[in-house]
């Protein structure tokens, strides 16, 4: 089979070598690719959001398979544009996507479906967005609508911190159009996991919960982030909470969107915090996290290729992971996630061949491997227990000479 996989991180590393794994005879495909995707897979210069030259691509090198990582490409119609085409493609269309594009959106849905969420409300006046900051106090969330890489979302600790927000997003515009409408919710308490299932129309199937990072420094100091760290599977998160998220809220969500029009073929991401009420979403993406993903595949048993393709017929894929646990270290370019250079030379990174390397914003120079992004490598490694999966992930870290252009959390999988 010929199979394409569209976005250059760490999460797309990480299914191209589960892919790779799958059967030798596949030709891989990735657009763009990154460093470490270049040694698995033909890499091709095309964006992620260069639709029709992907579309020509698929057609040109008979793709049967296309796998998208990114969410800006899955809002653009990516899915909608190959499926017109008579193109395969396992991923949501813009509409079922909306569930990530629009907070806004995703609010009502729960609301209609009766989904375990925080109490909201969405203005796209400030005046009004204020009076209700008076009247519910702080703590308090304000996200931007649509999407925002992750720093559409303040949690303010005081009102005054609250309306200077509302300023930015409703007045002063920081996310231009994604901040024209913003939701307004309920500060939750709790720990915070993820759980993804691969989803097609009402048939939900479940992953094994991760938990992020989100914060850019140790003891979670610092700015939100992509995600700085993750692991799986979280062994405070019981099986009957697990069940619970499945069956009231991803199952609910993809019963909701066929009956809304909008049938979901892809994966479903439900961000989660597990309040002293039971698990409640804080956001959903359409497809896989980055970067649970890099922590939750490499303990997937079954083939993933076969996975797609069961998921997709209407078979169950009859998931299987390994009794392990899987953690992960992103390093970062100094100063991600605000302004960071890129191509510094990453002098200590053996040639590709350790499994729980995974490149995210890498490029492959003449001189080796340089860095290509804010978020640069995944560190990882399975084990028996988290502690020890922990500790072999920071022992491989120290393996490799990283400069002091670079910088990683201490702390990930310790709390
Ligand atoms: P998001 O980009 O929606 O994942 O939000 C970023 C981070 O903000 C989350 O990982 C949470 O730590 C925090 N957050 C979002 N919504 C809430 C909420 N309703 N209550 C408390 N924390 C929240
Ligand atoms: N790790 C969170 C995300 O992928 O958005």
């Amino acid at each position: 089979m010929n199979i394409l996989v569209v976005g250059r991180g760490g999460r797309e590393h990480s299914i191209v070598m589960n892919l790779a794994q799958c059967n030798t005879a596949n030709q891989l495909y990735a657009a763009p690719g990154n460093g470490g995707i270049a040694k698995m897979a033909t890499c091709v210069e095309i964006s992620e959001m260069d639709i029709d030259r992907l579309v020509e691509f698929a057609k040109e090198n008979t793709i049967d398979l296309t796998i998208v990582g990114p969410e800006n490409p899955l809002l653009a119609g990516i899915a909608n544009r190959f499926q017109e085409e008579n193109l395969t493609i396992f991923a949501p269309t813009k509409e079922a996507a909306l569930l990530e594009g629009s907070k806004r959106f995703a609010k009502s849905f729960m609301q209609k479906y009766d989904i375990p969420t925080a109490e909201h409300a969405s203005f796209t006046d400030a005046d009004d967005a204020k009076k209700y900051i008076e009247v519910k106090g702080a703590p308090i969330v304000i996200k931007a609508d649509g999407l925002a890489a992750g720093k559409g979302v303040v949690v303010a600790e005081t009102k005054q911190e609250a309306n200077e927000t509302v300023d930015d997003m409703l007045v002063n515009k920081a996310f231009a159009d994604a901040g024209a409408t913003i939701v307004i919710e309920e500060c939750l308490i709790g720990k915070e996991f993820s759980l993804m299932a691969f989803v097609h129309e009402n048939n939900v199937y479940p992953m094994i919960p991760a938990r992020d990072h989100k914060r850019a420094y140790d003891d979670d100091q610092g700015p939100n982030t992509g995600g700085m760290g993750a692991y799986a599977p979280v062994p405070d998160i019981s099986q009957e909470t697990l069940d619970y998220t499945v069956d009231k809220i991803l199952q609910k969500t993809a019963e909701g969107l066929l009956n809304e029009g909008r049938p979901f073929t892809g994966i479903l991401y439900a961000g989660l915090i597990m309040t002293d009420n039971g698990p409640k979403v804080i956001e959903f993406n359409t497809r896989f996290g980055d970067p649970e993903t890099q922590v939750v595949l490499p303990l997937l048993t079954n083939n993933l290729l076969q996975v797609f393709q069961d998921v997709m017929n209407g078979i169950n894929p009859a998931l299987e992971w390994e009794g392990k646990c899987c953690a992960g270290v992103v390093v970062a370019a100094k100063g991600y996630p605000a302004s960071y250079e890129k191509g510094i030379p990453l002098s200590g990174l053996k040639p590709y061949g350790d499994e729980f390397v995974v490149h995210a914003g890498t490029r492959q120079a003449d001189s080796g491997f340089v860095s290509d992004g804010g978020r640069v490598l995944l560190v990882g490694a399975k084990g028996s227990t988290l502690s020890r999966a922990v500790e072999d992930s920071y022992k491989c870290l120290d393996t490799l000479a990283l400069s002091d252009e670079f910088f990683y959390r201490r702390d990930i999988g310790k709390k």
